[in-house]
């Protein structure tokens, strides 16, 4: 079987889903491996590395039209949907909950689609698949760098003959994989960090680094499935944005990272926050996206300056900032998974595995993962998609 590594197309992604380290593990099932002519540039590997490690370097249209899996970061556009064919599978971020006209796509192009952001992630056997939690990492790593960067002033307690230099407060929003690695950083760089999420478990996390946990007078337990938080009520939301802004006045960092499942972010830094907070201070929204974040000023993928002098950033894609060390730990992922589903050389799809059910997203023809279909149920009522 053909293993084929695409180079990445969608604007300002660097990242690439395998690295030369880990071919000798797919050699040794079997696997060939091709590898799109450029694609590690973006991540400074070049494509004598690939071919050193054993892969043949080969065109767009040779990938297309010769890998059996395709490899990548992104899910592909709709023009490279159109040139895939019947029977070829593709492996990467599909994220076909927010998007489930790509799914819809690839079962109609007869392609067999595995979504890494489906992985069962409580499964303690997928946590080598975790891409999700590995990307997170990265994310939450990156973002204090650029709020330290940002910051004009130190991050940790400093004594000079100049005179000392107090540490900043920094505030962590969601205390999930990419917040308890934006702890850890901010730590590290000797900040006094403050943390709060609505799931009560991750105060002990939170606490194990370092971090205060910001213990609101109104009680709020969301955790909802999966290890997951729920959406909050209008009157949870409203008790939450009270007590939070004044704590968010106080700081010179904030830092937020709160996501919910299939939903828009939830918005926790409020215009009226940012206007108690200094002149000075920096603001990284992890979760900003074209659909909002959660901070209410933010602009998905700029940098811009509240009217009081708060400097707000939106990155949007921040594993991509950090593209080596970023694909190092995404090819470890996509291989782990790959590797899963392969038999004497071939995929093998197995779906009473629960990883494979999981994130399979469509095959032979029809969307099969049960919550897409029931997001497409319209289209899939008109006949596209189903199944064959
Ligand atoms: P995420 O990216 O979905 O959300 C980030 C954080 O934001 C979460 O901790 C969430 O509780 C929090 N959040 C949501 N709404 C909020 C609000 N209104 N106010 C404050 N905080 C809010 O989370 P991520 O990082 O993807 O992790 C999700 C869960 O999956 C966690 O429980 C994590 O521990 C779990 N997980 C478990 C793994 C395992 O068992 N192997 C591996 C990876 C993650």
């Amino acid at each position: 079987m053909k293993v084929g590594v695409a180079k990445e197309t969608a604007p300002g992604e660097r990242r690439v889903a395998l690295v030369p380290e880990v071919l000798g593990k797919l050699q040794a099932a079997g696997l060939d491996v091709l590898v799109e002519r450029g694609a590690g540039a973006g991540s400074s590997i070049p494509d004598a590395a690939y071919q050193e490690a054993g892969a043949t370097i080969v065109s767009t249209d040779e990938l297309f039209g010769q890998s059996d899996v395709i490899l990548r970061i992104q899910k592909p556009s709709a023009s490279e949907i159109k040139v895939m064919r019947p029977g070829q599978a593709v492996i990467g971020f599909l994220s076909p909950l927010i998007d489930p006209a790509t799914a819809q796509a690839l079962a109609k192009q007869g392609v067999t689609a595995i979504s890494l952001d489906a992985i069962p992630r409580t499964l303690s056997r997928a946590q080598t698949m975790d891409a999700l939690s590995s990307q997170a990492n990265v994310g939450g790593y990156k973002a204090v760098l650029l709020a330290a960067n940002a910051y004009g002033r130190y991050f940790p307690l400093l004594t000079t003959a100049a005179g000392t230099a107090k540490p900043a407060n920094v505030l962590i929003l969601g205390i999930g994989v990419a917040g308890l690695q934006a702890i850890g950083t901010a730590r590290r760089l000797g900040a006094v960090v403050k943390a709060y999420d609505v799931r009560p478990e991750t105060r002990e996390q939170a606490e194990s680094l370092g971090a205060q946990f910001v213990k609101l007078k109104t009680t709020i337990d969301a955790t909802g499935a999966g290890g997951y938080a729920r959406e909050l009520t209008a009157e949870e939301r409203a008790a939450q944005q009270a007590e939070l802004n004044e704590v968010i006045g106080a700081m010179d960092v904030v830092i937020t990272t709160a996501q919910v499942p299939g939903r828009k972010p939830p918005l926790l830094v409020t215009a009226d926050a940012i206007a108690r907070m200094k002149s000075g201070s920096v603001i990284v929204d992890m979760a900003a996206s074209p659909l909002g974040g959660n901070c209410e000023l933010s602009q998905a993928g700029q940098t811009i300056e509240s009217p009081n002098g708060v400097t707000i950033i939106a990155p949007e894609n921040l594993p991509a900032s950090m593209p080596a060390g970023a694909s190092a730990f995404y090819a470890r992922n996509i291989t782990a998974l790959l590797l899963g589903m392969v038999n004497d050389g071939a995929l093998d799809l197995d779906f009473e595995d629960e990883v494979t059910k999981s994130t399979v997203i469509t095959h032979g023809g029809a969307v099969i993962s049960e919550p897409v279909r029931k997001l497409l149920e319209p289209a899939l009522a008109a006949g596209a998609g189903g199944p064959p």
